[in-house]
């Protein structure tokens, strides 16, 4: 075998490795959820805030276009929040800043992530798959401050 053959296998070896390291630590080390697609359900086509207990919320979330149902989301500090994401239309975007939640809302699917807000403030979110004219104004947000 050629040096140059050995060394390119190491190589893609060793970028291998990290790779799946890096999945592996953000999964376990940083606990970060991994979306997940759950079969589809006409119940969740009707958008959502839901409070299950004290520190549990299930949002159902439908991105159309151009906007976000519910555009805005008010949940309490120190809040698990479960988002189940759909489309009405096209292929839309779910990227809440400062978070790890970036999912696709994709028509005739449903999208799910788990995330828990523990600090006050607003956190936006943004579209970011291009959906039309009106892309660069789809935008929501979900604010974490006491809710009674
Ligand atoms: Cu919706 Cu871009």
């Amino acid at each position: 075998m050629n040096k140059y053959e050995i060394k390119a296998i190491i190589l893609s070896s060793a970028v291998l490795a990290i790779f799946f390291f890096a999945i592996l630590y953000n999964l376990f080390a940083r606990k970060i959820d991994v979306p997940a697609c759950i079969p589809y359900d006409a119940a969740f086509q009707q958008s959502a805030v839901k409070k299950t207990d004290d520190k549990h919320y299930e949002v159902y979330v439908i991105a159309k276009m151009w906007t976000f149902d519910p555009a805005e989301i008010v949940v309490d500090p120190g809040s698990t929040v479960d988002f189940y994401l759909s489309s009405a239309d096209v292929v839309h975007g779910f990227d809440i800043e400062n978070t790890s939640v970036n999912m696709m809302a994709v028509p005739g699917a449903i999208n799910k992530v788990t995330v828990q807000f523990n600090d006050y403030g607003t956190y936006r979110i943004v579209c970011h798959e291009y959906c039309g004219a009106g892309h660069h104004n789809m935008m929501g947000k979900v604010m974490v401050m006491p809710t009674n």
